[in-house]
């Protein structure tokens, strides 16, 4: 064999032996009281769209495409759900204090506005979570109102 087809071989080896190692999977069958849906009236259109485009890393929730099990996009995707949670989580909103709230809202539409979220990185493959024009308005008055409305 040559040199070429052993080294071919020996990725192919790891490429699927990499694919047991599966990292913990980011999901939960309920709704938390500290949701934000349950904190907040969240409008439907709103919803759908944080829903669409921002819980697969801001919340316990992740919804996977099939895709998402094939490595090493998953541990990428883990990581990602990882620090984005860490940054805010929808799912323990209502746990933030009133100061933190406000100034996570400020934060997703200054990240809304310079087009930093959702990540590009994720929106390359899941394409339906980008955002239209359209949905950027929609959330940026939703946060702007709530962040005003929290005291
Ligand atoms: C693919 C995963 C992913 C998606 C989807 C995503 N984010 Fe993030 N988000 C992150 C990560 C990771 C961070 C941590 C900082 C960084 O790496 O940029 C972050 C950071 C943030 C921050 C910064 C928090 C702070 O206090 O500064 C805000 C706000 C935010 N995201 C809002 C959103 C909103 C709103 C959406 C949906 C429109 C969204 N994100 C979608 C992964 C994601």
């Amino acid at each position: 064999m040559s040199l070429k087809k052993k080294i071919i071989l020996g990725l192919a080896v790891i490429l699927i032996g990499i694919q047991f190692f599966q990292p913990l999977r980011n999901q939960s069958d309920e709704v938390p009281a500290t949701h934000i849906e349950k904190v907040y009236s969240v409008p439907q259109n709103v919803n759908a769209i944080l829903a669409q485009s921002c819980y697969d890393c801001h919340s316990n929730n992740t919804s996977y495409p099939w895709y998402s099990r094939i490595q090493p996009g998953a541990w990428y995707l883990a990581e990602h759900i990882k620090k984005g949670k860490e940054e805010l989580n929808f799912s323990e909103f209502g746990e933030y204090s009133a100061r933190k709230q406000r100034s996570k809202l400020r934060a997703m539409s200054g990240q809304i506005k310079d087009g930093e979220m959702p990540l590009s990185s994720y929106t390359l493959i899941h394409r339906n979570a980008i955002l239209s024009e359209e949905d950027k308005q929609i959330l940026m008055k939703w946060f702007g109102a709530m962040e005003d409305s929290i005291k």
